[in-house]
């Protein structure tokens, strides 16, 4: 199965198996880390499923919507490797792929 590494508000890091069909989102959200509200529960409404995103995967992430795009601006935290995980469908291309969740808002 192909593998997440999810960094904590704290630091601290795991990894974690990815089943088929999930986002980075569920991945995250699936696995325990209560930190990452996901309140919106995946509709694009929310922004509380920021991450931060290894940019060497930069390249293989789908394209930046403009709701997605507009959200992450309502963020004092957004940087140029902020995604909303919930728009990430994880694919085995972003195997090994690491993400930090984003600071609270
Ligand atoms: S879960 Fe709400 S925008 Fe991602």
């Amino acid at each position: 199965m192909p593998k997440l590494t999810v960094v904590t508000r704290s630091g601290d890091e795991s990894t974690v198996d990815v089943a088929d069909g999930l986002t980075v989102m569920e991945a995250i959200r699936d696995n325990g880390f209560d930190e990452l509200l996901a309140l919106c529960g995946g509709c694009c409404s929310c922004a509380t499923c920021h991450v931060h995103v290894d940019p060497a995967y930069k390249d293989k992430l789908p394209e930046l919507g403009q709701d997605e795009d507009d959200l992450l601006d309502s963020s004092d935290h957004r940087d140029e490797n902020s995604r909303l995980s919930c728009q990430i469908p994880f694919t085995p291309e972003l195997d090994g792929m690491k993400v930090t969740i984003a600071e609270e808002d």
